[in-house]
């Protein structure tokens, strides 16, 4: 059995303490991995401020070479990548080419994006008291990054932090989520080989508070970019006081299906966006509102369609939904469900428990808007569906929410479109499509407790630098 060291310093490094790793579907023993220590993950902090000192000078012309060969290995090597996140993260493997198709432009946008971070020229003589200077700002790094990544899209959402922190000319400690360990230590080599200088990237897989905490506190730390749920997110803004935070929370997205849409034609994008990874997606679709003249159409069809989903393991090509991350995830999740039901919603389809961590999909309608599986974000294979008579309504279900990241709306009205774009409460309004819709260079981020900054390259590059003001004063 295959046993994985923290990665300091460009270098493989035994820990004092290693885990078992399992696969979610069949529960196979995939590796044993290191679990840094709080005295281990200092040491890679350590490691990564001395890399920075001369990483940050860099010319960006070599940072973005770097990160461009990044992206060429990573398509070179893509097999691979593809069979570590079907094993440990269990993602059917037709999700999982798509997302490493992604992850290598994830980089490229990192790589554009490293030559093209500049300052501005300020109007110093705008006031009288300027008259005389010239006045511009730099760009600077800001030093160690500690990034906190989650398990459902194990090589992008890494790529979201590490590519950004590369680009600005920042070092980055990278923690990845228990869960998917593997796909975050296949970037040492794949970097290395690269040409990233040691020091620049380390990985220190592990879990618990104390890991958390140095790695949010360390004075040499001055940036922490964390995506997973608003309680650890709230510990972290806490414990980070005034470094900068990025925090990407989740949320329960919503969908408006305006009057005058043509069901058949978006049913198997709406199937598609509440259940693709089995919905453990932050911008899966949760919540449709549908138009009351459609809604008995849109609630038939939305179910017979999902009752096509193939069910079966991760590495079937036909496979749309398979086995949960864990199955303390399943437990909840099906107790949400037993909650819905209890409270009064009717299941349309799915429900049942399966082997293998399994949860068919589900379909509830006549749901309580306070029931969990709305209110709260469900992270799995389950959507509730309701009607509405006017937009208004619908707009306000929709931000009767405690998240805000993604909302869409299907209406072949642009007035109506312009409405819900302006008065949804939330990061991103998707015009005809799912909330669910992300490419790689757009602002991801949330209101609410979906949380504060915002990723896509060039966004994530501006929140992992300073602003640093330069004034010359003509005469002395
Ligand atoms: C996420 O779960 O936040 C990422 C969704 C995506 O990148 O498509």
């Amino acid at each position: 059995m295959k046993s994985y060291d923290l990665w300091i310093g460009g270098e493989w490094r035994r820990a004092a303490r290693y885990e078992p790793l399992y696969a979610p579907y069949g529960g196979d023993k995939l590796a044993d991995i290191a679990a840094a220590s709080a005295a281990e993950a200092e040491e890679a902090i350590v490691n990564a401020h001395e890399a920075f000192l001369s990483y940050r000078n860099m010319p960006a012309y070599k940072r973005a070479e770097i990160l461009y060969q990044a992206a060429a290995l990573l398509e070179e090597r893509s097999e691979a990548c593809i069979r570590i996140l079907v094993q440990e993260a269990g993602k059917p493997v037709k999700a999982a080419r798509g997302e490493i198709a992604r992850t290598a432009e994830t980089y490229r946008f990192a790589a554009e994006e490293a030559k093209r971070i500049a300052g501005d020229q300020i109007p110093m003589d705008a006031a009288a008291g300027g008259t005389g200077r010239i006045g511009f700002t730099v760009k600077t790094p800001i030093g160690v990054i500690t990034a906190i990544t989650p398990f459902n899209f194990p090589f992008n959402l890494v790529a979201h932090k590490v590519g950004p922190a590369l680009a600005a000319g920042n070092a980055i400690v990278l923690k990845p989520a228990e869960q998917t360990p593997l796909s975050a230590l296949f970037l040492a080599d794949l970097f290395r080989d690269a040409g990233l200088p040691d020091g620049v990237l380390n990985i220190i897989p592990g879990g618990g508070a104390e890991l958390s905490e140095i790695l949010t506190t360390h004075p040499h730390v001055k940036g922490v970019t964390f995506t997973g749920s608003p309680e650890v997110g709230r510990i972290i803004q806490r414990q980070a006081g005034l470094r900068k935070v990025t925090l990407e929370l989740g949320s329960n997205s919503a969908l408006i299906v305006d009057e005058g849409i043509d069901v058949a034609s978006i049913i198997d994008r709406c199937v598609e966006g509440a259940f693709v990874y089995n919905g453990q997606v932050c911008i899966s679709l949760q919540r449709v509102y549908v138009h009351r003249s459609l809604y008995e159409e849109f609630v038939a069809r939305f179910v017979r369609r999902t009752e096509q989903l193939q069910i079966g393991a991760p590495g079937e090509e036909s496979t749309d939904v398979t086995s949960l991350i864990s199955n303390k995830a399943l437990q909840r999740i099906a107790e949400w469900v037993d909650e819905a039901v209890q409270g009064g919603a009717m299941l349309e389809c799915g429900g049942m428990v399966l082997e293998h961590q399994i949860l068919a999909p589900t379909v509830l309608t006549g749901v309580n808007p306070s029931a969990k599986v709305v209110a709260e974000e469900v992270f799995g294979p389950v959507v509730s569906i309701a009607p509405f008579d006017t937009l208004e309504e619908a707009v306000a279900a929709v931000n009767r929410s405690r998240y805000g990241l993604h909302a869409g709306i299907y209406t072949p009205r642009i007035d109506r479109a312009f409405y819900a774009a302006r008065e949804i409460d939330a990061g991103g309004v998707i015009i005809n499509d799912i909330p669910t819709f992300r490419t790689d260079q757009i602002p991801y981020g949330g209101r609410k407790d979906s949380g504060i900054g915002r990723e896509g390259i060039r966004y994530a590059v501006e929140e992992q630098m300073d602003t640093k003001f330069i004034s010359f004063k003509l005469q002395p």
